[in-house]
């Protein structure tokens, strides 16, 4: 019941979690769900943007009218913890725990090998918890379609999906032994095993366990009839009952927002910092959420959300014949592609139409079709509003006055003379904005293909959503023939410029894409008049299929590999597919990162004030207004480093820890602001007055070679002799490729808490880094203390790929240097938006080339170059510092070479062959790996104590940080002690327990400290060995217990490094490598298939885990990920909205990972080969493969020869490679003639 506060201000929040009530009497309405959650650390902070589903929760709630409780996938993120008055939410604590039992969904994901670092995990729990509460057995594409919302930058989505197929009602009771499993188009060697998990064990799902709806909930009406008032620091949240008491409010606050699904306005005022003193939530006025069917079409309250629209429509689907339903059918067809289920099941439409943003996906669709709103307002009363091309006014301007509320929209019926489509086009098909989107009707006179009206809305084209007006007007009367295309075309392309340099960028393919949309929908239109039996030319074969909607098969998968040798020992756990050391805590929500470290005593977060400004002097930084603001508690900057403000990840001191006198990069830290909480500290930062001297900065690789800005001399590699080859020659080309940067993207953003001791300078530092040595070393030179008062720990992180290897010593020194000052714990979580701009990337690339084809074409090999001379530089410029990836420089260096000499050739060459004498490889690797900075030393050290009971604590120099290194450590110790892997325990790494430890990086981590902790536990054993020899057949237990009594040391360290690696670049003489790994894909457009050599792998699932999300995240960077920044070096993606990552609707419907059987490594520990990075290079199959469709289609529009593809192969990038008479009309203006909005780094 809502109880009102004494002085009759506040209302009483009220809600359940996990079936415990909660009574909130001082709710913050800027607080968000997930930051209420704090304590239930299940729920994750990916984004704050509701685009990595990390904070999936499920919200339920009673529905009054159909009697029945609803269940739905909300971002936690996004929800203010003012909405959930009334209802129940439940996070992936409140289904199962470790200790009393895993739900069916978190078991069979853990055991399906479906969490690496764990961080999207429980997200991806609690959407599929959601599905299964509201559909027990759903099918495989209803399962599918589910994780729209979630993303995960490490397993490929793979296993996930295969743990999760176990529930769907096509899946048999025979498990993986089922004959639909079979996979017929893999070949499976005797000695190999193709089964990483027995689904036929599984605990049964049981709808009947699951927690129950609170019964209070159901009881009371009240929750549902309440009037609400929070009132927070700076906002206060209205929720009306009635119409009326909302238009009282409304026209008291003319300028106050109406909020309900939260999807606009907690974006802006998060990102863009707009500020809301009053919102009215409008989510229980019933006028708004009503769905009435009238004569003219179906109305839809304001507050109905987008999922509750798709389901009425597709209800109304069945009920109304099918003419009179082509705007249903197509803004059920639009929503399908509309963000995910956790923004759709909140969102509203009135939200979509009032935010007006030009990419809107439903405006287009609703000023197509002419929908009609009903709008009111206490003072100019109820009145209608058609949805036409003068709806709009302005950006983010309607005709639907600041006083006024959308009541209701209605969505018409068709006629059976008209015809409807929307289109969509976006980086990414799932969940993704539009690029250019559009909604088209047509009408025609009676039994005829005359056009009576035609209506055509575009989105992406300028600040509104467009009706090019005299377009429509011109075609009327006109027939619905080929000439009409070739018209309308002509008319669009006058009637919709687009300026070089618009907003967006892309021009050229966006204007390509109105004519595209169109000739879709005239094909469309004209293969359904036919059906209707209207004359009209048929549609040729060749385009039939621009009239299909996409449909994608369910994915199928198959995993091979070798089976351990029939006589090793049960509890040898090496070479078997071992489940993830953390999976179970990870699936619970219960595996702790950085930020679930609960609140210490008197602790600070720290907020960073981050140039704005990609290069510049720094006049003056006056912090006086942010140090007034509540909760702040000191401002500190380069003057407060007691020791080094510079370090260097390659070159010493080659950047400051707080930019003193000049910044170089947009997100350089300038100084920072402590605070008590998380977003004063943030809007603090925000309120520091920082004044420049700009200066002009230099931001793509070819302006730094125009400007000569390289970090040092050039690195060559030569091999042969290059004049002669070319003076052999018959044809020399010349041309340059370039690769673009990728985000690291890793779910857990940089994170930090740094704890001092009080005592003789003493700091614990606990840091997501893959680099614990260097993060103490760089710290105590900054507090200049000796590095033996610091420890660094690290329990795991959430997912790392070489963007934590040194970058996050940026944010961690910092923290060090606040804790020192001010005594008290300092933590740090970057927001994402921030660890973007700051943290730095992949390495975009440029390779320019000068080849000769008779010496490629006639080589033996296809990756042998006789004569080759490879030249390397490292580019200066004014971006963030870009940082070690997955692969380091080698897939850019890989690519280049394929793009130069072996596109031709494809991905054979791989199979089988002898790549040893490979210059190429070597010498492109070395070259790039040396521009990335590397310095990688390849040692590593373990700790292992076996204590009296004789279970054994493991301590290695690694981190995990998803790839499973601390399970296959386990693993090499059972082997080596020779006990089961359940006797062995990791807890965490820390410089106080292994020092002076290599970087978790460069896929050396279980070779370098594998063999370190083989060579530990020998060392243990050999001391063991008197008290083994005495008692032969005693356990384990009793020779540990007799060792102690016998005063024989059970701890010991272990210490490797690899032997004779390294390479001199004057003389060209060395071993870079230790051993090569080999692996080979073959990628049709549905299919991918990879052999992949990992010697005897160590753990399959493991392996098999890393090669798939190698590829995915390979994929990406081939295909997706494309790194915006404007000439001025301002970054434009900084987060999931506009950089989009592979999800789950990426992969390819067939993905199959054939391990290669036989191979033996004698360099690395029990003859195991590196994986975390080879396998991500075979993604460039995928590009190929797009390059060669492409050659086809060219092909068919006349063009042969040679063109150019950069990567990322963006949907951009191929539409304008796939040239035709529309691409055409949009020649690219020549470089240096316009601005572009952002540029190719
Ligand atoms: C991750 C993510 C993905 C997205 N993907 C897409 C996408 O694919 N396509 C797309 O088009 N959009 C997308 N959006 C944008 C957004 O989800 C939609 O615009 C959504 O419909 C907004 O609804 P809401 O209820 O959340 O609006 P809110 O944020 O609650 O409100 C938005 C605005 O509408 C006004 N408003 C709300 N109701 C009324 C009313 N009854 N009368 C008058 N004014 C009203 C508010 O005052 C406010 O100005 C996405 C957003 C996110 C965060
Ligand atoms: S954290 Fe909420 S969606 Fe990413
Ligand atoms: S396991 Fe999904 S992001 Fe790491």
């Amino acid at each position: 019941m809502s109880v009102e506060n004494p002085d009759g201000t506040s209302s009483e929040l009220v809600f359940f979690v996990n079936g415990k009530k909660v009574l909130e009497k001082h709710a913050e309405p800027e607080t968000t769900l997930l930051q209420y959650l704090l304590g239930l650390p299940g729920t994750k902070l990916g984004c704050g943007e509701g685009g990595c589903g990390a904070c999936t929760v499920m919200v339920s709630r009673y529905d009054r009218e159909a009697q029945t409780v609803r269940h739905f996938s909300v971002n936690a993120c996004l929800a203010p913890v003012c909405s959930m008055h009334g209802m129940a939410v439940t996070t992936v604590e409140g289904i199962g725990s470790v200790k009393h039992g895993l739900h069916p969904v978190q078991e069979r994901l853990a055991a399906s090998h479906g969490s690496q670092c764990g961080f999207c995990t429980p997200g991806i729990i609690m959407s599929m918890y959601t599905l299964l509460r509201n559909n027990p057995q759903p099918s495989i594409a209803t399962m599918e379609k589910a994780f729209e919302g979630n993303l995960c930058r490490c397993t490929g989505y793979r296993p996930i999906l295969d743990g999760f197929r176990t529930f769907t009602k096509e899946y048999c009771q025979m498990g993986e032994n089922c004959c639909r499993n079979k996979n017929n188009n893999q070949k499976q060697e005797e000695g190999t095993a193709s089964r990483l998990v027995n689904g036929v064990d599984y605990v049964p799902l049981d709808p009947s366990q699951d927690p129950i709806f609170p019964p209070e909930l159901r009881n009371t009406e009240q929750y549902d009839r309440d009037y609400l008032v929070y009132r927070g620091e700076r906002v206060t949240w209205y929720r009306p009952h009635t119409l009326a008491e909302l238009l009282d409010l409304k026209s008291q606050f003319p300028d106050a927002k109406l909020v309900i699904g939260n999807t606009e306005i907690g974006i802006e005022m998060k990102f863009k910092k707009m500020k809301y003193p009053v919102l009215i939530n409008p989510s229980h006025v019933p006028e708004l959420v009503k769905v009435e069917h009238t004569e003219a079409g179906i109305r839809f309250g304001g507050s109905v959300t987008l999922s509750r629209i798709d389901e009425e429509l597709k209800l109304a689907l069945e009920k109304y014949p099918d003419q009179q339903t082509r705007v249903f059918t197509a803004v059920i067809e639009m929503l399908r592609w509309f963000a995910g289920y956790q923004i759709r099941n909140v969102a509203a439409v009135a939200g979509n139409i009032i935010t007006a943003s030009p990419i809107s996906d439903l405006n287009p669709l609703f000023l197509a079709c002419g929908a009609m709103l009903q709008v009111h307002s206490k003072e100019r009363g109820l009145r209608e509003v058609q949805m036409n091309e003068k709806f709009f006014l302005g950006y983010r301007r309607t005709a639907v006055n600041q006083d006024e509320i959308v009541l209701n929209i209605t969505l018409p019926f068709t006629a059976k003379t008209k015809y409807f489509a929307g289109y969509k086009q976006a980086y990414r098909r799932e969940d993704d904005i539009a690029t250019v989107n559009a909604g088209m009707l047509v009408e025609f006179e009676d039994n005829s293909n005359v056009i009576k009206e035609l209506s055509l809305a575009y989105g992406g084209m300028a600040i509104t959503t467009v009706m090019p007006t005299r377009t429509l007007t011109e075609v009327v009367g006109r027939h619905w023939d080929d000439r009409l295309v070739d018209d309308v075309c002509r008319l669009l392309t006058e009637e919709m410029p687009l300026a070089a340099g618009s907003p967006g960028g892309m021009v050229e393919y966006r204007r390509s894409l109105t004519l595209s949309f169109f000739f879709k929908f005239y094909l469309t239109v004209q293969q359904q008049l036919q059906t209707m039996h209207i004359p009209t030319s048929k549609v040729p074969s060749y385009f039939q299929s621009a009239t299909t909607l996409f449909h994608k098969d369910p994915s199928r998968s198959s995993q091979i590999f070798q089976e351990v040798a029939p006589g090793q020992l049960q509890q040898d756990p090496v070479g078997r597919p071992l489940g993830h050391f953390s999976a179970a805590k990870q699936v619970a929500g219960e595996a702790i990162y950085i930020d679930d470290i609960p609140k210490m005593h008197n602790e600070l977060y720290i907020g960073f004030v981050m140039s704005n400004k990609a290069y510049a002097n720094i006049i003056s930084v006056d912090p006086s207004a942010a140090l007034a603001m509540p909760g702040v508690v000191d401002y500190i900057c380069h003057k407060d480093v007691p020791g080094h403000n510079s370090w260097g990840a390659a070159v010493q001191d080659d950047e400051e820890i707080f930019a003193s006198k000049q910044v170089l990069t947009q997100g350089q830290i300038i100084g920072a602001i402590l605070a008590e909480t998380q977003a004063q500290a943030q809007r603090a930062a925000d309120s520091v007055k920082v004044e420049y001297e700009e200066l002009e900065p230099v931001i793509t690789i070819k302006e730094a070679i125009k400007a000569g800005s390289y970090h040092r001399p050039p690195n060559s590699i030569s091999c042969g002799d290059v004049e002669a080859g070319f003076q052999q020659a018959d044809h020399v080309l010349e041309g340059e490729s370039h690769m673009g940067g990728q985000e690291h993207f890793y779910l857990e953003d940089h994170a930090t808490l740094a704890v001092p001791r009080g005592e003789d300078g003493e700091m614990e530092m606990f840091v997501a880094t893959q680099n614990p040595s260097e993060t103490q070393h760089v710290a105590a030179e900054a507090l200049d203390i000796p590095a033996n008062r610091i420890v660094v720990r690290v329990k795991r992180l959430g997912g790392g790929f070489g963007g934590k290897e040194t970058r996050s010593i940026v944010f961690s020194t910092p923290c060090a240097i606040a804790a020192n000052k001010l005594g008290r714990p300092v933590r740090v979580m970057l927001d994402r938006d921030e660890d973007m701009v700051m943290s730095g990337g992949r390495h975009p690339f440029l390779a320019r080339y000068k080849v000769m084809d008779r010496a490629l074409f006639h080589s033996d090999n296809a990756y042998k170059i006789p004569n080759m001379k490879v030249t390397g530089y490292v580019c200066k410029t004014n971006t963030p510092s870009n940082t070690a990836f997955r692969g380091f420089g080698g897939p850019q260096g890989m690519m280049m070479i394929r793009e130069l000499n072996l596109y031709q050739e494809g991905d054979r060459t791989h199979f089988g062959q002898e790549l040893s004498p490979c210059f190429i490889q070597k010498c492109f690797d070395e070259c790039v790996k040396q521009s990335d900075f590397l310095r990688r030393k390849t040692e590593a050290g373990s700790l292992v104590h076996i204590y009296q009971d004789g279970s054994v604590l493991l301590t290695h120099g690694g981190v995990e940080m998803g790839q499973g290194l601390h399970t296959k450590m386990i693993q090499v110790a059972s082997r080596a002690l020779g006990i089961p892997a359940s006797k062995i325990h990791i807890s965490e790494t820390g410089t106080n327990t292994v020092p002076n430890t290599s970087a978790t990086a460069a896929s050396a981590s279980s070779d370098l400290n594998g063999m370190a902790v083989m060579n530990a536990c020998k060392t243990l054993l050999e001391r063991l060995e008197p008290v083994m020899r005495d008692n032969p057949k005693g356990t384990w237990e009793e020779w540990v217990k007799a060792a102690y009594f016998r005063r024989i040391g059970l701890s010991t360290t272990g210490f490797y490094k690899t032997p004779g690696i390294g390479f001199d670049f004057e003389s060209g003489k060395g071993k870079p490598f230790n051993y090569f790994s080999y692996g080979a894909a073959c990628s049709e457009v549905l299919r991918t298939d990879i052999v992949f050599d990992v010697g005897l792998s160590l753990n399959p699932a493991i392996d098999i885990g890393q090669i798939e999300g190698a590829f995915t995240q390979g994929y990406g960077l081939m295909m997706m990920e494309q790194v915006k920044m404007s000439p001025k070096g301002f970054m434009f993606t900084r987060g999931p909205g506009n950089y989009k990552i592979p999800g789950f609707g990426d992969i390819p419907v067939e993905f199959n990972v054939t391990l290669l059987k036989g191979s033996v490594n004698e360099k690395a520990v029990y003859s195991s080969k590196a994986i975390g990075e080879p396998p991500l290079f075979l993604s460039s199959s995928v590009f190929f493969a797009a390059k060669e469709a492409i050659s086809a289609a060219r092909a068919d529009a006349g063009l042969h020869g040679n063109f150019r593809l950069d990567s990322p192969a963006t949907p951009e990038r191929i539409r304008m490679a796939c040239e035709d008479q529309f691409t055409q009309r949009f020649p690219k203006p020549e470089e240096g003639t316009y601005t572009p909005w952002f540029v190719d780094l």
